[in-house]
């Protein structure tokens, strides 16, 4: 199924000389006030410059971090609209709030083309309880609605599921359909072989994804700290690795379901170790055999070499979760590696957002543009794979 059919697009909506409202997802990694990754900015660029030239006046709103009720946090939009005022070469005007009279001041004094960005909208406790009064008075400030930030479709919250229902005309950006467009491919599962890459800390942050994809892939390949808790689940000694005791039934539980349904689920076999998280030399050491008192922090290159054998025939590959600590040099190669092997598959590579979107980006050499897709969005996308439905996506229906 078609999980966008009947949802109005940007293109579809006359917004000439009107106030649109455009939801987008600008909660961009900041470090010391300085955008680090500014590609959820430049993906909302298509949406805004169609309804700039279509004669909209813009009312973009986006939230940043997860700033504690009360406390700004150094979370104001500024930077961002900054960014974005260099990357689309217009004034950008930043209300102090997002409601109230500040932001009419500045929405009233827009000519068509022009373009504001609202201040935080989690600065009001109001956005995350999805309350209707808060909706009503982002309401009150346009004409007409656009839901272009994919990476928030997943969080009921005001301006992404009540508010959208408060207007006849409401619409999905340019970045909602090309996302939903791509990821609606690892839905479908129509090429195969469909694998599955999956890293990351935690198994428990992936239990659901990984039940859904068995429901769908061919073969699931795990790295990351993750991988640990399965190779500890099958017996092995992970040393002072970052294991979740609490998930070892679970593991093997999932290992027993691989195995029922015949389903290739990969650990590695050899790993990079090093004395902490803070080392910046690692040893190669073979999975069975890491030694006393190490933790695993990136997949060997036997592992990287399986992993990519298995992609370079797929016809559909989804990666989520980095193979390792890729931020340390000396625990990269496994993400890394597997990065740049996926860009010789055959098979239409998605990533998932997060952590190994940033990780693509950071292994340099433009990889990224030899991905079929890289999400903007993380928690949005697994939830898409779970087959689950999206808040933001609801409220847009007729
Ligand atoms: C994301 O970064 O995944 C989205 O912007 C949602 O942010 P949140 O997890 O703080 O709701």
């Amino acid at each position: 199924m078609n999980i966008i059919e009947g949802i109005r697009t940007v293109e579809e909506l006359e917004v000439e000389n009107k106030r649109v409202f455009v939801r987008v997802d600008f909660n961009v990694p900041m470090d010391d006030g300085r955008i680090t990754d500014d590609t959820r900015i430049r993906e909302a660029l298509p949406t805004i410059e169609v309804l700039r030239a279509k004669g909209a006046k813009v009312v973009l709103a986006s939230h940043l971090g997860r700033p504690k009720p009360g406390k700004h946090d150094g979370l104001s939009m500024v930077p961002a609209g900054e960014r974005l005022a260099e990357l689309a070469d217009v004034e950008v005007h930043v209300p102090e709030n997002c409601i109230g009279k500040t932001a009419q001041k500045v929405i009233f004094d827009l000519r068509p083309g022009q373009v504001c960005l609202l201040e935080n909208l989690r600065f009001h406790e109001e956005e995350e309880k999805n309350d209707e009064g808060f909706a009503r008075e982002l309401a009150s400030l346009a004409d007409a609605y656009v839901c272009d930030a994919f990476g928030a479709l997943h969080r009921a919250h005001a301006s992404v599921h009540a508010l959208p229902r408060l207007f006849r005309d409401r619409a999905a950006g340019l970045l909602v359909m090309k996302e939903i467009r791509s990821l609606g491919r690892l839905l479908e599962a129509t090429e195969r072989p469909y694998v599955a890459i999956l890293g990351g800390a935690k198994v428990s942050d992936k239990i659901a994804v990984i039940e859904a994809l068995m429901e769908r892939c061919d073969a699931i390949l795990i790295g990351g700290a993750m991988a640990n808790t399965f190779l500890a689940a099958k017996g092995l000694n992970m040393q002072r690795s970052l294991v979740e005791h609490d998930k070892l039934p679970l593991a093997r539980t999932l290992l027993e379901k691989a195995a029922a349904r015949r389903i290739d689920f990969l650990l590695p076999t050899d790993l990079v170790v090093g004395e902490s998280v803070k080392s910046t030399e690692g040893r190669l050491v073979a999975a069975a055999d890491v030694p006393e008192g190490m933790s695993a922090l990136d997949i060997g290159p036997d592992t990287v070499a399986r992993y990519a054998a298995k992609t370079a025939d797929a016809g559909l590959v989804f990666w989520n979760g980095p193979m390792g600590l890729f931020e340390q040099a000396a625990f990269s190669r496994g993400t890394f590696g597997l990065a740049t092997a996926l860009t010789e598959s055959k098979a239409f590579t998605v990533v998932g957002g997060g952590d190994s979107a940033a990780a693509v980006h950071a292994a340099g050499g433009n990889l990224a543009a030899k991905f079929g897709h890289i999400s903007t969005g993380g928690g949005a996308s697994l939830e898409l794979i779970e087959g689950k439905k999206l808040p933001g996506i609801e409220a847009l229906r007729p």
